[in-house]
Order: C-alpha cells, then sequence, then structure tokens
C-alpha cells in the first residue's frame, strides 16, 4: 500500500516539478511526485515521466484520491483546475501566486475551499519576509513598498519595452511605478511575487511597486520594505535562476519542496 505521502501530483510537468522531483529523489523515499495532471497537448513523454503518472483531465485525478496537489504550471491552471479540487476536499499548495491578483478567483478558490473543507496555500516562492508582513499588520502597517530589479532582458515582452530601449541602456532606470495592483496587470510575469507581498501585506492597492531595468544585474533582486506600528523591516534577496529555467528563481522551487514537508510535518516550526 502506498504512503499517503507518496499520493503527491502535480499540475504542469515543467523546471520546477522537475527539479521538486529529483530534490525529493536525492533525499530518500520519504517524499516523490506519484502523479502529474498536464493537458495532451503538454504531456511529456514516457521517458520524462518514468514512473510518474500522468492523467489529462481533472477529473481523473480527484479519483485517484491525491493527498496533496501541487500547482507547478501557471495562472491558467489555477483558474481551471484549483477550484475543483478545493471543493472536493484536496489540499492543494499553488505557486502561481499571481493568479491571485484576480479578485473574482481569489474569492471562487475561498469558496471552494470552504464547500469542501479542504486547504490552499500559497508559497512565498521567490521572496522572503511575508511572515513579518503577516505578523505586523494587525497592529497596523503605514507602507508596504516592494522593488524588483532584473537585467535589461528579463524585461523584453513586456511594456518596459515601449517606454525604453532595453537593449541601449547604460543605467538602472525605472520602467514601472505604481501599486501592485497595476504592476500584476501590466507585467503579469512578474506577478507572482509582487501578488505575496500584496497578500501577506496591505494589500493590491496600497502595496507600492518599482520595477528597474538594471545593465549591471546580474541575478533577479528583489527588495521589501515596510513601515508600521511594529517599528520597521527591509530585506532584499539576489535570485540565482533555477538551471532548467532562468526565468524562474531556484529559491521558488525550494519553497514548493518545504511547503509539502511542512504540510506533512507534525510540529510545524
Ligand atoms: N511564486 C513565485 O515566486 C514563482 C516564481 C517563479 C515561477 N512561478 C510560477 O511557477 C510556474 C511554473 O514554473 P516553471 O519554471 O516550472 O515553468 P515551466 O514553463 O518550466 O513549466 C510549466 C509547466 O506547466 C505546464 N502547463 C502550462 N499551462 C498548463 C495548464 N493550463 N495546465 C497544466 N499544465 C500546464 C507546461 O506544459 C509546463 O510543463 C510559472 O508559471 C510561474 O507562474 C512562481
Amino acid at each position: 500500500m502506498q504512503n499517503d505521502k507518496q499520493r503527491i501530483a502535480v499540475i504542469g510537468f515543467g523546471a520546477m516539478a522537475r527539479s521538486l522531483q529529483a530534490s525529493f529523489r536525492r533525499a530518500g523515499d520519504q517524499f516523490g511526485v506519484a502523479a502529474t495532471l498536464v493537458p495532451e497537448e503538454f504531456a511529456p513523454t514516457p521517458s520524462e515521466l518514468g514512473a510518474v503518472k500522468l492523467f489529462n483531465d481533472v477529473s481523473d485525478l480527484i479519483d485517484w484520491r491525491p493527498s496533496l496537489v501541487v500547482e507547478c504550471a501557471s495562472h491558467d491552471a489555477v483558474r481551471d483546475y484549483v477550484p475543483a479540487l478545493l471543493r472536493k476536499g484536496i489540499d492543494t499548495i499553488i505557486v502561481s501566486v499571481g493568479s491571485l491578483s484576480e479578485k473574482r478567483l481569489l474569492d471562487s478558490l475561498e469558496a471552494a475551499a470552504t464547500e469542501g473543507r479542504s486547504r490552499l496555500t500559497a508559497v512565498s516562492g521567490a521572496i522572503g519576509g511575508l511572515d513579518v508582513l503577516r505578523s505586523a499588520r494587525s497592529a497596523g502597517l503605514s507602507s508596504v513598498a516592494y522593488t524588483g530589479t532584473k537585467p535589461p532582458s528579463a524585461w523584453t515582452g513586456t511594456p518596459a519595452a515601449d517606454i525604453v530601449d532595453l537593449a541601449s541602456l547604460s543605467q538602472a532606470t525605472a520602467i514601472f511605478q505604481g501599486n501592485a495592483e497595476q504592476a500584476a496587470r501590466l507585467y503579469p510575469k512578474n506577478a507572482n511575487v509582487t501578488a505575496a507581498v500584496a497578500l501577506a501585506g496591505i494589500g493590491f492597492e496600497a502595496t507600492q511597486v518599482v520595477l528597474i531595468a538594471d545593465p549591471s544585474a546580474t541575478a533577479n533582486s528583489h527588495r521589501v520594505e515596510a513601515q508600521g506600528a511594529f517599528g520597521s523591516f527591509k530585506i532584499e534577496l539576489q535570485n540565482k535562476p533555477l538551471p532548467d529555467n532562468p526565468k524562474t528563481s531556484w529559491l521558488a522551487a525550494l519553497s514548493v519542496e518545504e511547503a509539502i514537508v511542512r504540510h506533512f510535518r507534525a510540529i510545524d516550526v
């Protein structure tokens, strides 16, 4: 009989899901990715899958009765599958946290989790310090500001390309200043971190965001600063990319692994 901890399914089988699978394999057999949900058009090959069971349809995955589902795919995948999983009482961890900037989706996930008596966990992903924001907010946070800095090439294909000539930038240049709601809408690929900060702190409208293209940047950096009744707080991360996908921070993949282990742990410290 399979250990309950082994009935872990991932949605998507890209860089993050594979990193997770490889890391669990290195750590021994206490945890493992046992199944994946990927639509037929993106389905991995049998050799990529190995012993991982493949589902193309969310209802088949629900019938398999996973103990935990971990979304490592896209904002669309959160919208398309996660409400059904939660409604059926299946706890789910999501990495595409930026999807929660859509109020209607957030409300429908909450209703589904309430109906199914299940729990949705959003990972901290590429950012840290969210525990401080969550603890500090009940006493009152007067400001929360997020600054994201990436090399100019990382902003190609975004509205930044219409504002500045990314290829010829010679110094760090702000390509967006506004709130987290506008940032999530205009820069959806950057939305995971801004959404995590906004949800942990003072919400999408009040969270200030600055996005910077810096030709001297060699890594993606994230800075969060907050002031409030508790005092003040500042954290800055210089994230290395995941070897298989330069667009995803290694820390984001590690945070998924930590969230899974924590989900099953008897003592949560
Ligand atoms: N929270 C964070 O800080 C953070 C950081 C980085 C990335 N992310 C999110 O993690 C997600 C996964 O990252 P990755 O590096 O593994 O990406 P990836 O592109 O390497 O892999 C994504 C996988 O999901 C599959 N997929 C896409 N749409 C799907 C759908 N609707 N249903 C099922 N499968 C689908 C793709 O086929 C692919 O296998 C990204 O979409 C991104 O939003 C979050």
